[in-house]
Parts: C-alpha cells; sequence; structure tokens
C-alpha cells in the first residue's frame, strides 16, 4: 500500500479496531491506540502514555493493563440492556445478574462488578468450594443472588445454608440428582430453609467452541425424567416452595442467535411446565454464553458472534414472555451468568517485540545475488532461474527452484557441495521466494503452490510473552485475540508476521489473525511495522479479560504477568492513574510451586562458587558477585528484561 494511502483512519480500519472494540478503542491523530474506558464519548487514554508510565516504574513487559472502568461499563451495560426491553415489553419481572466469578475471580475484578452492579442488585456465582469461600465473603446485598453451580459435597451444601443463614439469597443448584435429599437433610440438620435451584440438561446444544456444555451428553444437569424425579423429592417432603429457580447452560461464547431462542424456548417451556406441577419458581436462570465480537464481523464464522448484546437481551425476555403467555404462567425473574461479556474487554497484555526471525533476510539474499566466478552448475543454474522469473512463468519457476535446492541439499549430503555454495543457493531461493510473494499480494488467482508462498516466508516477530500464561485458549481452541501495534498507526504496515513468544514450544506462536480491513476470514499473518534498530516496538493483545487471566498456565516457568489497574483520572478526561500495581511472579515463587526450594539451590551453587575460588579457578570478589547476581535473578521476574 503506498504511503499516500494511509492514514490512523485507515489504520482504525485495517485493524478492525472500531468493530471488535465495542466503542472501547480507538486510535489517536499520533498513530496510537486509546481507550474509551467508559464508551464514547468519553474520557480518553493513550496506551502509549500507559507504556511510558509501566517503563518510568521499571514495572517490566508483558504487562496486563485492566481498565476497571470498562468493567463498570460493561456492567451497567446489561443490566440497562435487561432494564429497557423489561419496560419495553412491559414483561412482568425483573433482572438479577449474576458474575460467575470462574471468568475472573481476581478480587479487583470481582469488587469492581460488585460495586458497579450495586444498583441493579448483581449477584454472584460459584462453581466450587474454593468460589463458594470468595462469594460468601464478598457478596453481602441481601437482594442479590448467590448461585451454586458445580457438583456438591456436604461441606459445599453447608457452606451454603450458612449463607442462608446470613440471611443471604443463596441458591444452591442442583446438577445430579443425588445432591437433593442431601441438601434437605443437612437443610433440616441445620435449621433453615434451602432456597433450590434446579439444572435443566437441554436438548438444544450450543454452537461453536464450547458447544459440549450441553446436550443430551452434557456432564452437568437433569434429564427431564430426573426433573420429574425431583418433583417427586420436593413434594413428598413438601418442599416445593424451596425450588426457587430453573437453571440451564448450553455452553460459552454461544455463535448464533437462533441458538440462544432455541435453549430459552425450550427451558421456558421447562419453567411453565415445573410451575404447573407446583413448584413455587420464581427465578429462570438462563446461564452464561452471551458471547462477544473477538473479530469485529457480525458473523458466526472463526467463533465470534452474529449477534448484540441488545439483540441477546431482547430475544431473551421476548421468549420467555411468549412462552409464559402461551402456557399461562407468571413470567419469572430473568438471570443470567454472563461472565465473558463482562469481562473479555476490560484487559489486555502488552508486549514488547524485541527481535525477528527472518527467512533469507535482504542482506544474505543481496550478497547471494553477486555472481562469483566458477561457481558450481547448480548454483547457476539456480541463479538463471530466478532471473528467468516472470509473472507468467512463477509457478514453474517455483517447481524448478525448489528441485534445484534439494539437488543441491543431495549433492551437499554427498561431500560435493560446500557449505557456502548451499547458502548460496538457498539465499537465491528465498529471494525468488519473496519475489513471488510480491507479486501474489492482493491477488486472487493464485497458482496453488504458490498461493501461502507469502505466509511460509513471513517474518516472525519474537514478542515477549506466554502464550500459555496470557492466552491459553488461542492455544487450545484457536480462539483469535485482537493484536494491534499500539503507536506507529501513522505509518504503514510492511511486514507480513506472525508472532512467536519466548516459550521453548513451537506451539508458543500466533499464526492466525483476523484479517485485515474487516473481512469475515482469519489470516495467517499480522501486518506490523519494520523494527527499527534500538526503537521498541509494542503490541498489545486485547480482550483477554475473560478465562485467560486465570487458566493461563507456568508452562517453561514463565509465571503470572506484572499488572497493573487502570482508572481515568476524574479531574482530567485525557490523564489516567494507575490505582495499583501487581507484580507478576518473581522466579522463586515459581520455582517453590514446582517443589525447588530457592535458599537450598542458592546454597549449592553458593557452595561450588567457594569451592572455584577455593581452587584460584575465580577471584573471592567475582564469586560475591557471581552468587549475588544467581540471587538477583531468583528475585526477578520471569520474563525478559527489557525496554
Ligand atoms: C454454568 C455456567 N454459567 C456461566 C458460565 C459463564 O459463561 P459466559 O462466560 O459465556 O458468560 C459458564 C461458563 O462456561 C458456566 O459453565
Amino acid at each position: 500500500m503506498a504511503p499516500s494511502d494511509w492514514s490512523t483512519e485507515r489504520a482504525l480500519q485495517y485493524y478492525n479496531i472500531a468493530q471488535w472494540g465495542a466503542g472501547f478503542f480507538s486510535v489517536n491523530e499520533k498513530g496510537h491506540v486509546i481507550v474509551h474506558p467508559m464508551g464514547q464519548p468519553g474520557p480518553v487514554i493513550d496506551l502509549m502514555d500507559v507504556v511510558e508510565d509501566i517503563r518510568e516504574r521499571k514495572i517490566g513487559f508483558p504487562c496486563v493493563v485492566r481498565f476497571q472502568d470498562v468493567l463498570r461499563a460493561r456492567v451497567k451495560q446489561i443490566n440497562e440492556a435487561f432494564a429497557k426491553a423489561i419496560a419495553e415489553m412491559t414483561y412482568g419481572a425483573r433482572y438479577f445478574g449474576v458474575y460467575p466469578i470462574k471468568v475472573n475471580q481476581l478480587r479487583e475484578v470481582v469488587e469492581e462488578i460488585l460495586d458497579a452492579g450495586a444498583p441493579y442488585h448483581h449477584g454472584l456465582e460459584a462453581g466450587s468450594k474454593g468460589e463458594l469461600l470468595v462469594v460468601l465473603g464478598m457478596n453481602s446485598d441481601p437482594e442479590a443472588l448467590t448461585i451454586c453451580n458445580g457438583y456438591k459435597d456436604e461441606e459445599y451444601l453447608r457452606l451454603a445454608l450458612l449463607g442462608r443463614k446470613l440471611g443471604r439469597k443463596v441458591i444452591v443448584v442442583i446438577e445430579k440428582l443425588s445432591e437433593l435429599p442431601l441438601l434437605l437433610r443437612i437443610a433440616e440438620e441445620m435449621g433453615v430453609e434451602p432456597m433450590i435451584g434446579l439444572r435443566s440438561k437441554l436438548t438444544t446444544r450450543g454452537t461453536g467452541k464450547w458447544e459440549g456444555s450441553s446436550g443430551d451428553f452434557a456432564k452437568f444437569g437433569l434429564t427431564v425424567p430426573e426433573l420429574i424425579h425431583a418433583v417427586r423429592i420436593l413434594k413428598e417432603r413438601k418442599k416445593e416452595h424451596c425450588a426457587k429457580l430453573l437453571h440451564f447452560h448450553v455452553g460459552s461464547q454461544l455463535t448464533e442467535i437462533r441458538v440462544v431462542k432455541d435453549a430459552v424456548n425450550e427451558g421456558a417451556r421447562v419453567y411453565a411446565k415445573l410451575r404447573k406441577m407446583g413448584l413455587g419458581i420464581e427465578y429462570l436462570d438462563v446461564g452464561g454464553g452471551l458471547g462477544v465480537d473477538y473479530i469485529g464481523t457480525p458473523s458466526a464464522q472463526s467463533g465470534t458472534v452474529n449477534y448484540t448484546m441488545d439483540e441477546y437481551v431482547g430475544d431473551v425476555v421476548y421468549n420467555v414472555q411468549r412462552v409464559c403467555m402461551n402456557e399461562g404462567v407468571p413470567e419469572p425473574h430473568l438471570v443470567s451468568e454472563s461472565g465473558r461479556a463482562i469481562t473479555a474487554h476490560h484487559s489486555c497484555t502488552i508486549m514488547n517485540v524485541f527481535g525477528h526471525i527472518e527467512i533469507g533476510s535482504a542482506e544474505e539474499i543481496a550478497a547471494a545475488s553477486v555472481p562469483q566466478p566458477n561457481e558450481p552448475k547448480v548454483v547457476r543454474e539456480m541463479r538463471d532461474i530466478v532471473q528467468g522469473m516472470t509473472p507468467r512463468n512463477r509457478a514453474e519457476a517455483y517447481h524448478d527452484a525448489t528441485a534445484k535446492k534439494e539437488e543441491a541439499l543431495q549433492m551437499f549430503k554427498l561431500g560435493i557441495l560446500g557449505l557456502e555454495e548451499r547458502a548460496v543457493v538457498e539465499s537465491l531461493f528465498w529471494k525468488l521466494a519473496r519475489g513471488i510473494a510480491d507479486l501474489n499480494r492482493g491477488k486472487k488467482r493464485l497458482p496453488r503452490e504458490t498461493r501461502d508462498l507469502g505466509d511460509k516466508i513471513a517474518d516472525q516477530y519474537m514478542a515477549n510473552f506466554s502464550l500459555f500464561q496470557s492466552a491459553p485458549d488461542h492455544w487450545a481452541f484457536d480462539q483469535l485475540f485482537p493484536i494491534v501495534p499500539l503507536h506507529r498507526m501513522n505509518e504503514v504496515p510492511t511486514k507480513d508476521c506472525t508472532i512467536v513468544d519466548i516459550t521453548c514450544d513451537s506451539d508458543g506462536k500466533i499464526d492466525r489473525f483476523i484479517e485485515n480491513d474487516g473481512v469475515d476470514g482469519v489470516d495467517e499473518t499480522l501486518s506490523l511495522h519494520a523494527l527499527s534498530e534500538g526503537e521498541p516496538y509494542y503490541l498489545a493483545m486485547f480482550m483477554t479479560g475473560a478465562y485467560q487471566d486465570i487458566m493461563g498456565d507456568m508452562h517453561n516457568l514463565f509465571g503470572r504477568v506484572n499488572e497493573i489497574h487502570v482508572f481515568v483520572d476524574d479531574e482530567d478526561p485525557e490523564d489516567f492513574y494507575i490505582e495499583e500495581v501487581i507484580p507478576g511472579d518473581p522466579v522463586e515463587k515459581v520455582l517453590s510451586r514446582v517443589q525447588y526450594e530457592p535458599a537450598e539451590l542458592f546454597r549449592r551453587v553458593k557452595q561450588a562458587l567457594d569451592q572455584k575460588v577455593k581452587e584460584g579457578a575465580i577471584r573471592p570478589k567475582e564469586g560475591v558477585g557471581l552468587g549475588d547476581f544467581y540471587e538477583a535473578v531468583m528475585k526477578g521476574y520471569t520474563y525478559l528484561s527489557g525496554p
């Protein structure tokens, strides 16, 4: 693309920022990515100012940046979307959202959601004993719900009932039938009235990467015969009035609105029938599943969603209302357990690019392009192929060059071609490949063999992060996350790149990206800027706020990432402040987790150093310095230190 065709507006469109950014991200005239933490119009934060602050404070990259205002905005957005739909459709009950803390359990995230959700009585959901301990400590609003999901033992049930003793609306969702008699027994022992939820295993199946959460063979929930059995148990014990909620969950990140409608219809029918059987159900909980648009195009392809939050909310309210009217039952309060939709946008991971791997560098190609006297025949022939390549014969030239490269390899193995000559053959081959990739760029109908040549020879940008720690869903599910340079957006990006992380794992790479210009698809490369010697280059991976932080692992002993929490400055809408810095794991912490005692490791290394000093191989002062250095690395960050 010609520099004259480029602008920051063009960059905004090229990286599809306005679309996946949901109004929270944009580009300013300096060519920097900016954040509108409260939506647009509103206060603005320049992400390069945040980078500067991180550098000044010597915090170190990679660094997770949380925009707590974005979190607050999303909580407000979902509650107001439900309130609006309920008012417009004169729906006869209310919405009580709950945040499933498994999506991101960080205390500051949960606190912010509760604080922003307080006017709406937004509650919490727990899926384990550990999470319930958190939730009981955090959710003290007697109007807000606490939903207890997941398999439960006696301890879990007692904990939930402890919440009832505190006067909280703690609902125990029965995931398997045997939990029901156990709950009733313990409740009686504790002298407390339980609030019971029943999870229905819907036949409607989700679509997308998490579709296994639903359908007849799903892990959780009661089948229809089991629901009937549960009604019988409740009636026998005269506890029908304790059944307060019907729950279902057909999968996270539902890609198609059709599935949402189907699931809500099926779930609402089950609710109506159970009501008619005499259960006192007041809440219908539609679970999670409200998706976010990681790509920026409203399509179910590439794992993104074909609907908006408003459409989702409208469909939930409308379909429940329609079924209730049809069945002649009261409209229940609506509950959703939306986690991803609330948290995904609020955090990003900033990383520095510290180098690149280039196949056939310009220098090597230039050197190989100058013919030398007495070159072996195979080199001369490769040179002829490269020189003779034209747009018309490029596929043929590629075939010939591939064969010639192979011939050179065989000759090398037989000892009749030297290493230098082999290097010339290979550099000429890459020269040809680059030439063909240039000819192919932007063209649609391409010879089959050369179609993905551009992707194969793309530069690999080395970024200071671990994919397994910061974006495990990309590795596990091919989930795409928007990745964008944070600066230089006023320059044309000229390099087609893939990104490699710093783990020693060949899976630690990103070679699937959102296609430029919002075309509905996936690209094997990302357009980035050429690296300039001595100038840092920063990228951010966006929309990592849901699941990624908490599910990341310690592959290669790269630990948790440094983290800052950024707020808009109330006094100055162009400024921000860092409210909190949470240091990432130091190496010693990660080592302790795999059972190494850092002090013992230090003692061993120190002993070896002392021995060398004794032998006179190392001077005493140097020995002390090396020991101090070992200890300092142990206390330092697990990632590369850098700009
Ligand atoms: C029972 C339950 N509720 C809620 C959620 C959160 O879903 P989401 O993040 O799609 O909102 C999940 C996640 O899979 C879940 O299993």
